[in-house]
């Protein structure tokens, strides 16, 4: 399908400028003031008023992520259903073998999972532990899959988390084999000795879940994975960082020279811990991990996000259903952990970002697109509006007011963290590879299959 976009205002991470888009065979083919009615056009768009953004890429998300409560509650289907009515049309999720698994395994399985996918998607590895033959398949990840990003987990130590020792084994081969490491920055051994003693002492409610998890844990091990990055010679990219305190150590490395990039999310930005307050019902679903943070942290990240220390916006979209949440009513530990997001990273950043002046619109593309796509090597097909690029484009309309809500989100799930806040700023059309997904703001039934990308 050929399409012609019509007088929209094109924005990227360095210039808006207003001209029309031709895409011809799934890629953009040309951009130019004044395109003449094409005769080849199937289709034309008339984007007066709109901008045009390039497809949101979320750096890290978990659909159908097994856990002991059940899946994760949004499959790559649903999840990805929810990404395109919120403007995402990349998505890169995780591989998380068994203890044992090679990884290779792994992933085929988990691509046979994302076959649902109507969005684009790859992969971080996670190798959990370390064997003789590990080097080997990090290596071969790279090499054979395409695979460059291998995701390292300091919490949960019982399960998925590794050791210093391990983690500097990880690193050093990620670091040779010219890839990067992603770490979930929380000191495992200490939280789980105060989630133990909570425990004991019959403090079992939601509210022990962020006192658990206090915020020198998440900086102390941010400070050790810069070191072990720098030991190594490996990238760092730190998820999620939720702290004032975890900013500075990153800073810090940066100012230095050293390759670290840090990624934050809207949760970090716009909710804060007095949301632990309340009953069960209220509070459960808030509980991630790292937890909500104080209204100083929400700040600083902000400041982070203006003067570059944060490079992007993922959304850590791990949402689950009030009922599984419940299988921590007795014990805060037994609560999955994880909220849902993907919807609404776009409006968020938008609304909270653009409209209230703290960040350009331009800053906005850059971290919600480029950035993602340039750190996953995923650029300049994706994250960018040029020739020859993929037509992942977003047909963004500024005067579109929504509150969200669990009633009316695509999430599948029956809670919704940002319930309430009101949003400026919607796509009106997405298109994923030059096919229209989303039109007038409403999926269109046509599906649409997303693919495996490589990332280096
Ligand atoms: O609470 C969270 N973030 N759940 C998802 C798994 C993880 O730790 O990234
Ligand atoms: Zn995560």
């Amino acid at each position: 399908m050929n399409i012609l976009i019509k007088n929209g205002t094109i924005v990227t991470s360095t210039k808006s400028i207003k001209a029309d888009i031709f895409v011809k065979n799934g890629k953009i083919d040309q951009i130019e003031k004044g395109l003449i009615t094409n005769k080849s056009a199937d289709k034309i768009i008339n984007a007066d008023g709109y901008y045009i953004f390039p497809g949101g890429i979320d750096p890290h998300v978990h659909m159908h992520l097994p856990t002991p409560a059940g899946y994760s509650s949004d499959d790559f289907f649903s999840g990805s259903r929810a990404a395109l009515y919120g403007g995402t049309t990349t998505l890169l999720d995780f591989v998380t073998p068994r203890k044992g698994q090679p990884l290779r395994e792994a992933l085929e399985q988990r691509k046979r999972e994302a076959l649902l996918s109507l969005v684009d998607y790859s992969f971080h590895v996670s190798p959990v532990e370390w064997r003789d033959t590990m080097a080997e398949e990090i290596k071969s990840c790279v090499v054979e899959e395409g695979i460059g990003s291998f995701k390292v987990y300091m919490a949960y130590k019982e399960t998925i988390g590794l050791n210093d020792e391990n983690l500097f084994k990880v690193m050093t081969a990620v670091g040779k084999a010219g890839g990067i490491v992603m770490a979930h920055c929380e000191l495992g051994d200490e939280i789980e000795k105060i989630r133990d003693s909570f425990a004991g002492e019959n403090k079992i409610e939601p509210k022990y879940h962020p006192l658990s998890r206090p915020p020198n844990l998440e900086s102390e091990a941010v400070k050790k994975a810069i070191k072990l990055a720098k030991a190594t010679n490996c990238p760092l990219y730190v998820v999620h960082v939720s702290t004032k305190e975890s900013l500075l150590h990153i800073s810090e490395a940066q100012k230095r020279g050293q390759k670290v990039y840090a990624e934050t999310c809207p949760q970090y930005l716009l909710l804060n811990d007095s949301m632990y307050e309340g009953s069960f019902r209220q509070a459960s679903p808030y509980v991630m991990s790292p937890p909500l943070r104080k209204s100083d942290d929400n700040e600083a990240l902000w400041d982070g996000i203006i003067d570059g220390t944060i490079q992007t916006i993922g959304t850590d979209h791990c949402p689950f259903m009030l009922e599984q949440k419940m299988a921590g009513t007795g014990d805060f530990r037994k609560i999955p952990n994880g909220a849902g997001g993907i919807e609404h990273r776009l409006a968020l950043l938008y609304s909270y970002g653009v409209l209230k002046n703290r960040i350009s619109i331009n800053r906005f593309v850059d971290i919600i697109s480029t950035k993602p796509a340039k750190i996953f090597g995923l650029y300049p097909s994706k994250g960018e509006i040029a020739i020859g690029s993929d037509a992942d484009l977003v047909i963004w309309n500024p005067e579109k007011e929504n509150t969200i809500s669990a009633k009316s989100h695509h999430q599948n799930c029956d809670t919704n963290i940002y319930e309430g806040f009101k949003t400026t700023g919607a796509p009106e059309y997405v298109m994923v590879n030059g096919m229209i997904a989303l039109e007038e703001g409403k999926l269109i039934t046509t599906p649409i299959t997303g693919k495996f990308l490589k990332t280096c």
